[in-house]
């Protein structure tokens, strides 16, 4: 039988562990780098958290300037702002310290050196993205896996939508995953950002594109994921269970670039795009009512019970297909629960008249519904949007 066709993408080095961002300097004279475009957010910068690369930087002898001045999940203005700022001043080297969207700005700028195209040109065309510099990302969230995608997700405020550009040359070169970052990581933040890396590891394991290499990280991903988020969360000095996080986000993120997400990351972008409801907390949302449209499809059951298998290591002793499935399920919604992520649309402003809006929006991404298992029709999707609101 012939091997079938699948590709798994990953950075050519990948630090972990506390004290982790001690590899800068190392990383910088590997490279060559002289002067780096330093990506954060204010925020960041206020808590001291940037004050670790900061110091790294110094001890590398570069020049650098720091960007921060762009809002959290930025539209392609936003971003093209931050760009025009940039470009042309001669770097050599970029480094993202944040969250996804640190992250995907500074991605973006990475391909973005030259007057070429901009953001729009790729948003209307994600193959013209050409990697003009290396680029090493350093996640503070556990979190989106934008460290390792070749994905930038930007918001479109004229369509109030979000959009992924994905071209695999935003992949980043290097990965630092310092376990001080997240250490004292805000539960809210925490919370939203680890369901969204326990919806790339559940949906990548039950997408349309899934494969043996994406299955090794989504499950390995899920398994550390649903035993430790709860803890990560809740306990501030649960520092092993917030490593796990940081690791598992990773794996989550690797998962994307073999498989893909599904109708849970698909109707999530028009809530972010119109409503600005956080990454994390729009799939949170989505994750059960998605879950359980898609188990009426006896094959994406048994997927569920095989991630149940993997991933459940108490005392119940299930055996049937449909028994694991459901009690995954169960499980998935007890952890969102606990978590006390906002769970209704009205919270945020949407009112019953959004419905049919949303219903479209949802359905015009396709890049991800075609990965979802069951086919998704409007109805399907206008049913997902009425349980959350
Ligand atoms: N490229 C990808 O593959 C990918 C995947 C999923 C999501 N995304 C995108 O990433 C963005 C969301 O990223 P995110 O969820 O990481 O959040 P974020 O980057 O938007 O940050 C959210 C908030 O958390 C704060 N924060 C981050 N780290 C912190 C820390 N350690 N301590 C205290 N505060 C901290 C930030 O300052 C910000 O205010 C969205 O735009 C989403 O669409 C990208
Ligand atoms: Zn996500």
């Amino acid at each position: 039988m012939a091997l079938e066709k699948y590709n798994l993408k990953l950075p050519k080095a990948v630090y972990s562990g506390t004290d982790a961002m001690e590899n800068i300097p190392e990383i910088l004279k590997g490279t060559g780098a002289k002067k780096v475009a330093a990506f954060t957010d204010k925020g960041l910068r206020s808590l001291g958290l940037f004050d670790f690369v900061e110091e790294e930087l110094k001890k590398a002898g570069v020049q650098y300037d720091i960007y921060d001045d762009f809002p959290a999940e930025p539209s392609y203005q936003a971003v093209q702002a931050v760009i025009d700022q940039f470009k042309g001043k001669g770097y050599d080297f970029i480094v993202a310290c944040g969250g996804g969207s640190v992250m995907d700005t500074a991605k973006l700028a990475s391909v973005l050196v030259t007057d070429e195209y901009g953001v729009k040109e790729l948003l209307d065309d994600p193959k013209r993205a050409k990697k003009c510099l290396q680029i090493l990302t350093i996640p503070t969230t556990a979190g989106t896996g934008a460290e390792c995608t070749p994905n930038a997700i930007v918001g479109v405020p004229e369509k109030e939508v979000k959009i992924g550009i994905v071209n695999d040359n935003m992949m980043s070169d290097f990965v630092i995953l310092d376990a001080r970052l997240i250490k004292n990581l805000p539960r809210k933040i925490a919370a939203a950002t680890g369901v969204d890396a326990m919806c790339h590891c559940i949906e990548c394991f039950t997408s349309n594109k899934c494969n043996a290499f994406s299955d090794t990280f989504a499950l390995q991903g899920f398994d550390i994921i649903m035993n430790n988020i709860v803890k990560a969360c809740d306990d501030p000095t649960a520092l092993e269970a917030k490593n796990n996080m940081q690791i598992a986000a990773f794996y989550g993120g690797v998962a994307i670039t073999a498989s893909g997400t599904t109708a849970v990351h698909a109707l999530s972008y028009p809530l972010g795009g119109k409503y600005h409801i956080a990454h994390g907390v729009s799939n949170a949302m989505l994750l059960i009512p998605v879950m359980k449209m898609n188990a009426e499809d006896p094959k994406f059951r048994e997927r569920l019970a095989t991630a149940w298998d993997q991933a459940y290591h108490g005392d119940k002793r299930l055996s049937t297909v449909d028994e694991k499935s459901e009690a995954l399920i169960n499980w998935m919604d007890e952890i969102v629960k606990h978590l006390e992520i906002p769970s209704d649309l009205k919270e945020f402003g949407v009112q019953a008249e959004d419905l049919e809006w949303l219903v479209e929006a949802g359905l015009q991404q396709q890049r991800l519904l075609v990965n979802n298992m069951k086919h998704v029709e409007k109805d399907d999707a206008r049913k997902i949007y009425q349980q959350v609101m």
